[in-house]
């Protein structure tokens, strides 16, 4: 070898590994975003946001609701980079590559583990608060929706329009289109027209490269498939989705009925669990679990809520009740009529009267920290069983449940037409929700054991091989990946998408081979 051929071999490998360090100087990462391609009206180092700006902090935390992951222990991204522009994430994207950063999306910020503003290793975030758009196309009943908008936002933008237009996602008016409708999205509506991907019609997508695909045919079909309930954050950035809007009547009805153990809930949650998925499929009820105090000092009791919601009058969903359900005793005097957008704010919990203008307003209001993991029943739970679980709620205090019923619509829907599989078959989903207000380590370490006590209990009563799980309720305790290989995302890969996983790693082998997208929960590269 002669000496040239030495010098620039090894020019080559200190190339190589200086690109491979991450440069983690928030100074050298504004220098590269001004180095990218620029619009003239907008600098890209402009909307990018560094510790030493003054409201660096506040950007960072305006979509933060999960307490967990907003303490000074938390991992700080070296930037947060509100794009404005497509020219911006471009940017950002060529800056991740020319300085080893890790990239970190976020669309509303609601992810349970944050996965989408946290990371161990050197990253930024990139954040789509700022692409907010809704178009709503009467003629087409179709609306092209940016992901960094709120459903809250879409839903109001929908109402607008029309009151005989809606669509099905989910209940809390904060989450974000881009990170919801990319790991399925379920809501009220669910039985009646399935989840939020099951109405997605369109999209667009950056890929790592920065190329920018404006719609389904130039995105291709697999990757169109992919972004559909196999989590987003594995294939690109969503710039947003057209959605196909569904007819709502122009009065929904509602309702709450709670019963203690102690004034029959038992007799009403073993009825529900043969009525709520096999019911009219304009007809979604909820049960949720919670404690109460009994009679006797310091004594628990579980509280069952039903709550209810029914695509047409009181009239109607009365004479259903007294048909299927008439152990609950629903009572004209329990329901109320309303416009559809006025349910979305009560099952938001927004006192009756509230406008509906509250659903712009992106800020969540009550900051917890909290915990979420989910489960599947396919065979109904028999009365001892149920027995022996409303007394482990009492033990574990904290934990609460929303058991969501399927049927209907969802029953319909072959399970690898999206990467969302928990279709027919399906009773009703398990949330397990633990909620609390106390700062410290040590008080997070036992109500995340109580949680994890719960499922743990929970096992002979709900799907195995695999234990099936929701993307949408990210829980890192199903598996995580830490080196990014096949065998560890098979792991909680068929969790959450059972037969769809192979076909999710396929789509990622051919379009992210790099797998420059990874992150805990990423869909694995094939090698
Ligand atoms: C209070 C609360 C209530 C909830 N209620 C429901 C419910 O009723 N129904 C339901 O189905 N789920 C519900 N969820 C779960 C919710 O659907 C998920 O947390 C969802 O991921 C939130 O989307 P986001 O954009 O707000 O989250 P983010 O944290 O911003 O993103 C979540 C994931 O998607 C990725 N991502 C975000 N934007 C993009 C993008 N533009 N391109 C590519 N990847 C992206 C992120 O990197 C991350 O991996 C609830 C969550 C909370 C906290
Ligand atoms: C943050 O500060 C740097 C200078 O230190 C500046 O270039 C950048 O534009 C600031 N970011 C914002 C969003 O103001
Ligand atoms: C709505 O869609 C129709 C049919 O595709 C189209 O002709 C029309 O221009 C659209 N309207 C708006 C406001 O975009
Ligand atoms: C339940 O009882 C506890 C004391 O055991 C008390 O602190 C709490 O306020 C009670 N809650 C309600 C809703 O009455
Ligand atoms: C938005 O909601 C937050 C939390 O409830 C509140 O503090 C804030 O004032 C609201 N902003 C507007 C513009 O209404």
């Amino acid at each position: 070898m002669d000496k040239l051929h030495v010098i620039s071999l090894l020019l080559l490998i200190s190339a190589s590994v200086t690109t491979s360090q991450p440069v983690t100087d928030p100074i050298a990462f504004l220098r590269c975003l001004d180095r990218q391609p620029a619009d003239t009206a907008s600098p890209n180092s402009a909307v990018a946001f560094i510790p030493t700006n003054s409201t660096f902090t506040a950007v960072l935390r305006r979509r933060i609701p999960n307490l967990r992951f907003d303490k000074p222990t938390t991992p700080k991204p070296i930037s947060v980079v509100a794009a404005a522009t497509w020219t911006h994430i471009q940017a950002a994207l060529g800056c991740a590559r020319e300085l080893s950063l890790q990239v970190r999306i976020r669309s509303g910020g609601h992810d349970f583990e944050g996965l989408s503003y946290i990371s161990t290793v050197p990253f930024f975030v990139l954040d789509m608060f700022s692409f907010k758009s809704v178009d709503v196309n009467l003629t087409e009943r179709t609306a092209s929706v940016d992901s960094g908008a709120t459903i809250g936002e879409l839903y109001y933008r929908i109402a607008q329009k029309s009151n005989v237009l809606g669509f099905p996602a989910g209940l809390s008016s904060t989450l974000g289109v881009g990170g919801h409708f990319s790991g399925g999205g379920y809501g009220n509506m669910m039985r009646k027209y399935g989840l939020s991907v099951d109405n997605v019609v369109g999209s667009g997508i950056v890929d790592s490269n920065g190329n920018i695909f404006t719609d389904r045919v130039s995105m291709g079909e697999d990757r169109f498939w992919a972004i559909r309930g196999g989590g987003a954050a594995s294939f690109g950035v969503v710039l947003g989705y057209k959605i196909q809007l569904v007819p709502v009547p122009a009065k929904v009805t509602v309702f709450k009925v709670r019963k203690t153990t102690r004034e029959g809930a038992v007799d009403l949650i073993m009825k529900w669990q043969s009525f709520a998925h096999s019911t009219d499929r304009n007809l979604f009820v909820r049960l949720t679990l919670t404690l109460v105090n009994g009679t006797k000092p310091g004594e628990k009791m579980v509280l069952a809520t039903f709550t209810g919601m029914y695509l047409g009058g009181s009239d109607k969903l009365l004479s259903l009740m007294n048909r299927g359900f008439p152990e609950l005793k629903l009572k004209k005097t329990d329901c109320t009529e309303m416009r559809w957008i006025d349910s979305v704010l009560y099952w938001a919990d927004y006192p009756i009267g509230t406008p509906s203008s509250v659903l712009l307003n992106a800020t969540v209001d009550k900051k917890l920290f909290m915990k979420r993991k989910s489960d599947y029943v396919k065979r109904p739970i028999s009365r001892a069983g149920l027995g022996l679980i409303l007394k482990k709620l009492v033990e574990v205090e904290k934990v609460e449940m929303n058991w969501n019923p399927y049927g209907g619509r969802m029953g319909e829907i072959p399970s690898s037409r999206t990467p969302f599989p928990h279709r027919a078959g399906n009773l009703f989903n398990i949330e397990y929700l633990i909620d609390w207000s106390e700062a410290g380590e040590n008080v997070e370490r036992k109500y995340l054991a109580l949680a994890n006590e719960m499922y743990r209990f929970m096992t002979p009563y709900v799907s195995s091989n695999p234990r099936e799980a929701y993307l949408n309720y990210r829980d890192l305790d199903i598996g995580s990946s830490i080196s990014s290989t096949y065998q560890e995302g098979k792991i909680y890969g068929v969790k959450y998408f059972k037969n769809n996983f192979e076909r999710l790693v396929d789509v990622k082998t051919t379009i992210d081979a790099e797998n420059f997208w990874k992150n805990e929960q990423s869909i694995p590269v094939r090698r």
